[in-house]
């Protein structure tokens, strides 16, 4: 049977020593390798992930994908349990986007009996999400440490919606001399302009309604920028009274140094305006790099 016409026919692995002899095998036979980390319950935001990652090693290459909820980077009082589990329908659209091999394994595999091991990424961390999320970079970037052990890829690619993760991921490949590409994908979303997130499902008609008013709120930003306004503040203060109409409860709405993360200083450095707000019991994040991004909206 042919895989690229039967849509069922993506490999699905659950063991994680059967998927590294699986792609140790791959790169003996010479095939690049693509690699797109997911929590599952998959949307067109992780597809443009997975087609990026084709279009990197090209039709003779290997585009695997990981779904694993895991459990290290929820906080206590976070969604884990009720976090949407989906795989069989996740299965179908691994194999539209032709994705070849899906690594499920369970959290036993992942987190052998007696672990103790964890990576950390320490300033680029203390931020933004890592000020409403303790722990939750160290479970990101202990899960991804392992994945990327398992899968050895050529090239790993992340969304720029999780602006943070992308720069913490990129830096913990840095710092470990690991000898992977780190690509960050422009944030695809609808057509109202929202981020498409796996979460999303939990918003009523209502506050997604309400959710619209964050690209609307980012796009407003980019557009002072591209006239020329270089008052962060202003703008930041612009945008929080724009968001704290639609929004349940506010996290963070900062301009950043859009590499270190730092607070944004003068026009030597390039800024980022990153937000996390809660609409509902939904917390929704967005962001967008002034200056170099066009208006979500
Ligand atoms: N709208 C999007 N555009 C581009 N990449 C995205 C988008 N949403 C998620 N991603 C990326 O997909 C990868 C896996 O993310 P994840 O499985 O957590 O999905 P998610 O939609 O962010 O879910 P959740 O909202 O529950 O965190 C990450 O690299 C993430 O940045
Ligand atoms: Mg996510």
């Amino acid at each position: 049977m042919d895989p690229h016409t039967e849509p069922s026919a993506v490999e699905v692995i659950r063991d994680p020593r059967d998927f590294q002899a699986r792609l140790i095998r791959a790169r003996h036979a010479g095939q690049r390798v693509a690699f797109v980390p997911t929590m599952g319950a998959l949307h067109e935001g992780h597809l443009t992930l997975a087609r990026e990652g084709r279009a990197r090693v090209g039709p003779e290459g290997l585009v695997a994908i990981s779904i694993f909820v895991n459990p290290t980077q929820f906080g206590p009082n976070e969604d884990l349990s009720k976090y949407p589990r989906e795989l069989s329908r996740d299965l179908v659209l691994c194999a539209s986007a032709g994705v070849d091999v899906v690594f499920a394994p369970d959290t036993a595999a992942m987190y052998p009996e007696g672990e103790q091991t964890r990576v950390t990424v320490s300033s680029l961390t203390a931020p933004l999400c890592g000020v409403f999320r303790p722990g939750h970079f160290e479970g990101v970037t202990t899960i991804v440490s392992k994945l990327f052990a398992l899968s050895g890829p050529c090239v790993a690619l992340f969304g720029r919606k999780d602006y943070q993760q992308w720069r913490v991921i990129e830096r913990m490949t840095r710092d470990l001399l690991l000898p992977v590409e780190v690509v960050g994908v422009p944030t695809v979303r609808e057509a109202n302009g929202l981020a498409l997130s796996s979460r999303n499902r939990y918003l009523s008609d209502d506050e997604r309604a309400r959710a619209a008013e964050i690209p609307r709120a980012l796009g407003y930003a980019v557009r002072e920028w591209e006239s020329g306004a270089r008052d962060a503040a202003r703008i930041r203060d612009e945008v929080d009274t724009r968001l704290r109409a639609i929004a349940t409860s506010v996290d963070y709405i900062e301009v950043r140094d859009a590499d270190t993360l730092e607070h944004y200083r003068d026009e030597s450095t390039r800024a980022v305006l990153a937000i996390a707000v809660r609409v509902g019991t939904t917390r929704l994040i967005d962001n967008v790099v002034l200056g170099e991004e066009s208006a979500p909206v």
